[in-house]
């Protein structure tokens, strides 16, 4: 279609689907289209824009989120030690505090190629699936590597070896728009050296993640199942994209439930997330994982000294983990800036037109009985189906986590996003967080993302710098 036409056609568009209530509008922002968190939305666009509490959390309930980012920020020591609350790192870990990953709150990104530790990256570790391993899938997701573990832990506390170290080199893929801008992508390649434990099994299988940022959390928490399940296709459809939940292990439960964070969706709920967290990243024990992050190869790591209570209480207590869990469940999402700016408007009007919203959903309705009451009832604009979709071999992992295949990944949320350079300092996105820009994160869209990446690979300077603005607007 030749550029004017297809401007009329958009505006057309926008001028049919106004006639509906919770059409997207183009021609100018919608109500309340600027607070994406609802009710909850902060009005904050500096450096500590994702670190606020929800905006309708009153006073009385805000000792908890500060006492919760208190063991979110301040470092875990070794145990045994004087401050009893917070000993028990390690024996095995990747870091200290979960805010040196989460830094700010924010995202994480991966190292510089002279760094000592991956610090904000980890390394996920698996061998391949057989039927005989039904079992452990079905609660872990993976096999883990046998003597490694699930996860590779670059530090240890002094008597202990460390597994390994990460590095990541990357080989140039060039991209050229339709116009002939010509640009640059560069594609990972992970190095583990210094191997602790001797070498890892032939098979091995590895998958770097970068953390994701904090915001928004509690609300994706409160999405009711059925409105996610209801932008699933059926296995049977054959379009184009095709949504999928994950199906994962819920270990409080003990049963398979919706998946919906980590970049493939395989924790069911924040909680189990933090537990996850505070025993793979940093080796603290918690009631529903008990256990250090040892294989039984690691004797070492088996045979430490431990951070629990006189009585056997875990080294994160039951009182800790629920003020960390109500924290990542109130982290502000801040309200969208220039959402009446044309150029944004257009930008906005451009991501429909690509397709982007097929996955990307714009917005949800909190259910009524959501896990904390400022949480409820709102409508929410995360911009995130929080389904799995083939994104393609570029992107690919090759390696299954629970229903999610080697190259599915779940719509990462985009809210906030336009502000990831001015709270992390970086604007490194992805999974692993290979792209430089948001730009190169767009280009590097396959599989079932493909046509939407085509899109835009046609789009004209002027386009895709609107595009652009609409995604730092978020
Ligand atoms: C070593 C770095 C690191 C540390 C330390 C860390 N995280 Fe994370 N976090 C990650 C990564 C990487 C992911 C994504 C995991 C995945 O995809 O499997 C993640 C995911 C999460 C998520 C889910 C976010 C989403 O969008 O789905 C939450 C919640 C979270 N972490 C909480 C915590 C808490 C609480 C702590 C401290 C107890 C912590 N993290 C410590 C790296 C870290
Ligand atoms: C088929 C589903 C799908 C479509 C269509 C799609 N995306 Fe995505 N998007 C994803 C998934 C899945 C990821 C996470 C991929 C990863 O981390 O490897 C993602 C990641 C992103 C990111 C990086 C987010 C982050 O936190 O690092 C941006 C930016 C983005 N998409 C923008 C777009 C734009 C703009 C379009 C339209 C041109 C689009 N996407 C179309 C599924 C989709």
């Amino acid at each position: 279609m030749p550029p004017s036409l297809l401007r009329w056609s958009a505006l057309l568009m926008a001028l049919s689907l106004s006639a509906c209530d919770d059409a997207p509008r183009f021609t100018q922002a919608e109500p309340g289209e600027a607070r994406a968190g609802g009710a909850t939305t902060v009005n904050k666009a500096d450096r500590n824009a994702f670190s606020l509490p929800s905006a309708n959390l009153p006073p009385t309930r805000r000792l908890d989120f500060s006492v919760g980012n208190s063991f979110f920020r301040n470092p875990w020591v070794i145990a045994p030690s004087t401050t009893t609350a917070r000993d028990g790192l390690g024996p095995l870990f990747n870091t200290n505090a979960c805010q040196n990953c989460h830094v700010k709150d924010g995202r994480g990104h991966p190292p510089a190629p002279d760094a000592l530790n991956a610090v904000s990256m980890l390394v996920r570790l698996s061998i391949p699936d057989t039927p005989a391993y039904a079992k452990v899938i079905e609660q872990v997701g993976v096999v883990p590597e046998p003597v490694y573990g699930g996860q590779l832990q670059d530090m240890a506390i002094p008597g202990v070896a460390p597994e390994g170290r990460v590095r990541v080199e990357y080989e140039p893929v060039p991209v050229r728009f339709k116009d002939g801008t010509q640009v640059e992508l560069r594609k990972p390649r992970l190095q583990i050296t210094d191997l602790g434990y001797g070498p890892m099994h032939p098979e091995t299988q590895f998958s770097a993640r970068v953390a994701p940022p904090m915001i928004g959390l509690g609300l994706l928490e409160a999405i009711p199942e059925a409105a996610i399940l209801a932008n699933a296709q059926p296995a049977a459809g054959n379009k184009a994209i095709a949504g999928r939940p994950n199906w994962v292990w819920d270990d409080a439960q003990q049963k398979t439930v919706l998946g919906r964070f980590g970049w493939k969706a395989g924790q069911p709920n924040l909680n189990q997330q933090n537990v996850h967290a505070f025993s793979g990243d940093m080796g603290l024990t918690t009631r529903l994982r008990p256990f250090d992050d040892c294989t039984d190869a690691q004797t070492a790591c088996k045979q430490a000294p431990n951070g629990n209570g006189p009585d056997g209480e875990p080294e994160v207590s039951d009182n800790i983990l629920r003020l960390v869990l109500f924290y990542t469940r109130n982290l502000a999402v801040p309200a969208r800036r220039d959402v009446d700016s044309p150029q944004v408007l257009a930008g906005k009007n451009l991501f429909f037109q690509a397709g982007c919203q097929s996955c990307h959903t714009p917005s949800f309705t909190t259910t009524a009985n959501a896990a904390e009451p400022e949480l409820a009832n709102q409508v929410i604009r995360p911009y995130s189906d929080l389904l799995l979709h083939d994104m393609g071999e570029g992107l690919a992992d090759h390696r299954t986590e629970f229903k999610a295949s080697g190259r599915d990944w779940r719509t990462a949320p985009l809210w906030g996003i336009g502000l990831t350079e001015t709270v992390s300092g970086h604007t490194q996105f992805l999974h692993d967080g290979r792209a430089r820009n948001l730009m190169e994160a767009v280009l590097w869209h396959g599989g079932e993302a493909e046509g939407a990446k085509q899109q835009v690979l046609a789009f004209n300077a002027e386009q895709r710098a609107a595009l652009l603005a609409f995604l730092n607007s978020l």
